[in-house]
């Protein structure tokens, strides 16, 4: 008897909750006509071209980069406005993660040490690092920065782990030219 009841009002919420959304989408749908409802479903919209712009997905050879460059100098300034609060001066870390330090410490660590997982001793691949930038960071306002911006900020953040020089510039053609120090730290899982 419990049961029945409560799948009854399962069922009724379902009902509500899908009726709403089909008619939020039907009464929105006639002033955007890109982003029509689904037929099928009634719900959902197509995604644009717009939306697509947004999205950046970066191979680590460099397909999907957008346009755009920045040096350090510059990432130094966005470090400091959008990114010192919670990852510190010395991008030792805080609230968030430490960044830099720790090259060598992951491998030493089966021998005792305490490995210290940053972007300078663990990722593979610079154009990772932009592609998380861009797309998570900063942590409240995520997708928020310009691309200039974030590859000032991504050469900030490899100049202070050494890995690239100070007076870099990065853009698609000079970042996946940059050799990350754990590039070989990763062995394909023969599975
Ligand atoms: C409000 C605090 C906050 C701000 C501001 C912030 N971050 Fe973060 N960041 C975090 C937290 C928390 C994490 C860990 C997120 C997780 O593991 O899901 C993180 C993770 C990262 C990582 C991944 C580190 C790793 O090794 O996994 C990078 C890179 C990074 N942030 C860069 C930036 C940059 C660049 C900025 C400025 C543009 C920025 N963050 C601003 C809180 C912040």
């Amino acid at each position: 008897m419990y049961i029945t009841t409560n799948k009854a009002l399962i069922a009724a919420a379902l009902a509500l909750a899908c009726s709403g959304a089909a008619a939020q989408t039907a009464s929105s749908s006639p002033s955007t006509p890109a982003a029509e409802a689904h037929p099928k479903y009634g719900f959902g919209t197509n995604i644009t071209d717009d939306d697509l712009k947004q999205f950046v997905s970066p191979l680590p050879d460099g397909r999907g980069l957008p346009s755009g460059s920045g040096t350090v100098m510059q990432g130094q300034k966005v470090y400091t406005q959008q990114c010192l609060a919670c990852h510190g001066v010395n991008l030792e870390g805080g609230i968030g993660d430490r960044l830099v330090g720790g090259r060598g410490s992951l491998a030493k660590s089966s021998q005792g040490g305490a490995p210290v997982k940053t972007v300078e001793s663990y990722w593979p691949y610079a154009t990772t690092l932009f592609d998380y930038i861009k797309r998570a960071m900063p942590f409240t306002t995520p997708n928020s920065m310009s691309n200039d911006d974030v590859y000032a900020v991504t050469a900030y953040i490899l100049s202070k782990a050494n890995i690239i020089p100070d007076d870099a510039t990065l853009n698609r053609e000079s970042l996946p030219k940059v050799v990350m120090p754990n590039h070989d730290g990763f062995k394909p899982a023969n599975r």
